[in-house]
């Protein structure tokens, strides 16, 4: 649906601890799928020995291509068999086709994670402050978060949540960053996932959202009123008390009267 390709390898490796690497044959048998729904699969078989590809099987072509002066008379004699071409069916109907349903159904699945970022409130008088990347609604379960600090991985002061059921099929999961902001420094959230062909990657932009500056504002206000208030409380509180000094001052007899 999202990812237009996608390739399996089966390997078979033969070593001998004896020989160490020097000496090593490996088998690879690949199917890639592609198309919008995976229904184009190619099979490939290979051989290699000590790091060098020795032969192909394509099954777009249908036969064997040699890459040395031996493999290229093996590549001619298998050719030329019957029972390896069928060998070679049966290999590519384990592999390919007979996965193309187990694969097509788990695409038919798959959902892209929303990822949403937010700073999280911090105590009065703490300078770290704490984001969260949030990947909500994908399938299947597996997701990779990472953070990144100025492109580079951030490996320090990072927690994870559980990958956790949305009680509704998709899942959902959270990553924490504890940092102290700094205005140099661009950090984002970057998420992996099968369903996006490339990693999808969200800016943490350090200006306020909305609702976090009008609280400021508000709070700002609030403290300038409380300010004002102060201030006019103590010119009063000066004023008045200024007076009763005077008041006692001027005409202590009458005080016990009121
Ligand atoms: C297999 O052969 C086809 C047809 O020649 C070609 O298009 C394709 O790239 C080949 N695949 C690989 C992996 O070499
Ligand atoms: C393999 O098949 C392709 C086309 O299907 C042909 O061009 C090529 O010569 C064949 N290679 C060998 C080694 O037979
Ligand atoms: C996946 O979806 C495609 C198109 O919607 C459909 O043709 C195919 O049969 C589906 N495959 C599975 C295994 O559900």
């Amino acid at each position: 649906m999202y990812t237009h390709k996608f390739i399996l390898c089966v390997a078979f490796s033969l070593l001998s601890p004896v020989l160490t690497d020097e000496d090593f044959y490996q088998v690879r048998a690949c199917c890639t799928f592609k198309g919008s729904h995976f229904e184009e699969t190619e099979y490939i078989l290979t051989s290699i020995f000590n790091k060098n590809l020795m032969m192909e099987y394509n099954s777009t072509r249908g036969n064997w291509t040699g890459f040395t002066a031996y493999s290229i008379e093996a590549a001619k004699w298998w050719n030329s068999d019957p029972f390896d071409a069928l060998t070679r069916k049966i290999e590519r109907k384990l592999l390919c086709t007979d996965m193309l349903d187990a694969i097509q159904s788990v695409d038919n699945l798959t959902t892209i994670p929303t990822v949403k970022l937010k700073s999280l409130k911090r105590p009065n008088g703490e300078h770290t402050s704490t984001l969260v990347c949030s990947a909500y609604n994908f399938y299947p379960k597996q997701i990779r978060m990472m953070w990144m600090r100025n492109g580079k991985e951030v490996t320090t002061d990072v927690s994870h949540s559980d990958v956790m059921p949305n009680g509704d099929w998709y899942y959902q999961t959270h990553s924490y960053l504890k940092y102290i902001p700094t205005s140099a420094e661009k950090i984002a959230c970057m998420v992996e996932h099968i369903g996006l062909s490339q990693p999808k990657f969200v800016v943490w932009d350090p200006s306020l959202p909305v609702e976090q500056r009008t609280q400021i504002v508000v709070g700002l206000c609030g403290l300038v009123i409380g300010f004002v208030i102060a201030i006019s409380g103590i010119i009063y509180y000066i004023t008045v008390c200024q007076r009763q000094v005077f008041t006692r001052v001027e005409s202590p007899p009458e005080a016990g009267a009121t």
